[in-house]
């Protein structure tokens, strides 16, 4: 483990065993089967995550407002539960409105944002260390949805948060390994603020991934451009087409791209055969019932929970304790 001082009020912890999040392999794993897929992580390149950043701003996508919305209305009952002197644990970093927010309304002690990405986090972790000056900022470098250990011990109340829905980006086996882990790194007397996407309308639901200007569908495609670059690979975005809609059997929205027309594509020296119509699974994002999220929480060990929703209760905000 690697211990680097950036700043005054920040330092760097390193515990990735893997240089980078991304394996041409990986990609490669989900293309030679049946059922075609791509790992979702492969959507953020850096246009990808510009491309995110874009979806969170679409009319149609309204769970970054509504999030931000349920916060803005509850952050004095959010630092209430949170205490004073705590350690504000952030899952997937970010100099976001969001942490911003808390980080505010909480004041922690100390600020440890995780992600994968040792770039990012270097960045968002310092522009944050230089507007928080009394704040002591601890950045982690790690694939969080891996089995981990935390590089210090901690003597401190830990809150943990894991906003934007993104544990509905997991399969419901992950998700609860996930908040097993994450029960353990936060200890006996820690909690977890998580926000989660809702079961809803299959209306409202298609639209959020299908906008009016196409960024979503731009997102999706973007996939493509990525495994060419990390594969020396030739696929062309324009021979494919975005799908996505609402399962409501499996609760959880799926997106793949269809193939337009037969065609055969060279990945790390393989070719791979893809049919007229034939579908490349690139995600799925679960929604959640408040008693589904509940009982998955209550599984992987938390006891009590306060809950928060927008007024339209689109959105979740959880207080896992
Ligand atoms: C990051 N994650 C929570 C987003 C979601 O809604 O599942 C990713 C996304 N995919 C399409 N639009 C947004």
């Amino acid at each position: 483990m690697n211990e680097e001082l950036i700043g005054p009020n920040l330092s760097f912890f390193d515990l990735s065993s893997r240089e980078s999040l991304f394996f041409p392999e990986d990609a490669l794993e989900g293309l030679l089967v049946n059922e075609k897929w791509l790992s979702s992580k492969f959507f953020y390149d850096q246009n990808g995550s510009d491309l995110f950043q874009k979806i969170t701003e679409l009319p149609e996508y309204y769970l970054t407002k509504a999030e931000i919305e349920i916060l803005g209305d509850n952050l004095d009952e959010i630092s209430e539960l949170a205490g004073e002197d705590s350690v504000l644990i952030e899952f997937g970093s970010g100099p976001s409105l969001k942490s911003r927010m808390l980080l505010k309304a909480i004041k922690p002690s100390i600020y440890m944002p995780l992600d994968i990405s040792k770039a990012y986090l270097l960045e968002t972790s310092k522009s944050l260390a230089s507007e928080f000056s009394s704040l002591e900022i601890k950045a982690i470098c790690v694939d969080y949805t891996r089995p981990f250990r935390l590089p210090f011990t901690l003597d401190k109340k830990r809150v943990g948060c894991f906003l934007g829905s993104s544990l509905g980006n997991f399969n419901k086996h992950n998700a609860l390994s996930f908040l097993r882990q994450t029960k353990k790194h936060l200890g006996d007397d820690g909690a977890l603020l998580l926000g989660v996407d809702m079961k809803k309308s299959k209306k409202i639901l298609d639209k959020a991934y299908n906008d009016s200007a196409g960024i979503t569908a731009r997102f999706n495609l973007n996939i493509l451009n990525h495994v060419n670059k990390l594969c020396a690979a030739k696929f062309d975005p324009s021979n494919f087409s975005h799908l996505a809609g609402y399962d409501e059997g499996l609760g959880c929205v799926q997106m793949h791209l269809v193939s337009e027309f037969e065609q055969k594509i060279k990945v790390l020296n393989t070719e791979i055969e893809i049919s007229k119509g034939e579908k490349i699974h690139t995600e799925d994002s679960y929604k959640y019932s408040p008693s589904e999220i509940e009982s998955l929480a209550l599984k992987a060990g938390f006891s009590r929970s306060v809950s928060w929703f927008d007024e339209k209760g689109y959105f979740g905000l959880f207080y896992f304790s």
